[in-house]
């Protein structure tokens, strides 16, 4: 008997280049320059944040993994929606590294990658839909940090969210409300949600998974800058600027800089912008929550907790989520 071909379907939902621009130059026109994190994830920086998930200090990744291995009957039970044809949408799939376990067993209809990174991502599912002869596979560019809906394939699955690797925590808390309120509408009610979150911890670890000793994390950070040269025709030198990493206790969150090694002009869409010698520009907030925290915030967002797995070093949290409702 032949099986129906798995389909692949490639959709770009992908912000207009005018609108990313717009917002890096109102970052940088700030008096504290910032710019956002998805920045971050062009090709080159995609791979970069991969070797970062090797790093020995990087303990996020193989905490993480270590309880999808460990848990993974229970999470799958726990998952499973009965007969009904379901779609697994992974936001912020990069490598789509994580998933390939979970296919194994959860043996969804449809697998829908959501990346801002579109080679990267059209590369991971290419990969997929080779090695998993039964499963349809959607990639889909899109921006999440932005409200936005799933291409219309989805549309006649039961929808099963998957957002793992504490992504979430580069939402400020009240975006990550949004976010999540918006993930809950978007899956539909009964829905589940399967989310890894950071947990605080001793700050001397947390520091050292963001400033590793081969500086990887540092050209991961300084790399943002080449992005935004190649892309945008800027014209940073990125040898005049350094990393920097630290925990922020105040909001509970790593913050991520790039500093300034001396006075400079940079040239970002024929406009100027002057650095002072150590200014600083603000690339990333990663947010650490307390179980507790997360789970409040899960519940304000419109999603009922159904279960919790923490490591024992209590450093690494995945939330099970239903979308409360019908
Ligand atoms: C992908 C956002 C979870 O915050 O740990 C890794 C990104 N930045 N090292 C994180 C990151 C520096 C990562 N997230």
């Amino acid at each position: 008997m032949s099986m129906p071909a798995n389909e692949y379907a490639f959709f770009d939902l992908q912000p207009e280049r005018g609108a990313d621009l717009d917002e890096l130059l109102a970052g940088f026109r700030l008096a504290d320059k910032k710019v956002s994190p998805k920045f971050f994830y062009d090709e080159a920086g995609s791979k970069l944040f991969d070797e970062i998930t090797q790093l020995d200090e990087y303990y996020l990744t193989r905490t993480e993994m270590k309880l999808f291995d460990e848990y993974h009957r229970e999470i799958v039970d726990a998952l499973q929606v009965g007969a009904r044809e379901s779609c697994l949408v992974e936001y912020g799939s990069g490598s789509s590294a994580k998933v390939r376990k979970l296919l194994d067993t959860l043996r969804p209809s449809a697998y829908m990658p959501v990346d801002i990174s579109t080679e990267h991502l059209q590369a991971a599912a290419r990969a997929l839909h080779q090695s998993y002869p039964w499963l349809h596979v959607y990639p889909t560019c899109a921006d999440f940090t932005q409200p936005f809906e799933l291409p219309a394939v989805a549309d006649g699955f039961v929808r099963t969210g998957f957002f793992p690797g504490s992504s979430v925590g580069n939402f400020e808390p009240e975006e990550a409300v949004t976010f999540l309120a918006n993930v809950s509408r978007t899956l539909g009610s009964g829905a589940r949600f399967l989310i890894g979150v950071d947990l605080k911890k001793d700050v001397d670890v947390l520091e050292a998974a963001y400033n590793d000793p081969d500086g990887v994390t540092a050209r991961f950070n300084l790399n943002l800058l080449s992005h935004l040269n190649a892309r945008y025709g800027a014209d940073f030198e990125v040898s005049a600027f350094e990393h920097r990493a630290s925990y922020n206790e105040e909001l509970g969150c790593i913050q991520m800089f790039l500093i300034s090694l001396r006075a400079q002009t940079v040239t970002l869409s024929g406009e100027h912008f002057s650095f002072g010698a150590g200014e600083r520009i603000h690339t990333e907030n990663s947010y650490k929550y307390a179980p507790e925290e997360f789970s409040r915030l899960a519940r304000q967002s419109g999603f009922d907790l159904t279960r919790v797995w923490i490591d024992e070093r209590g450093w690494f949290g995945v939330f099970l989520l239903e979308v409360r409702g019908g």
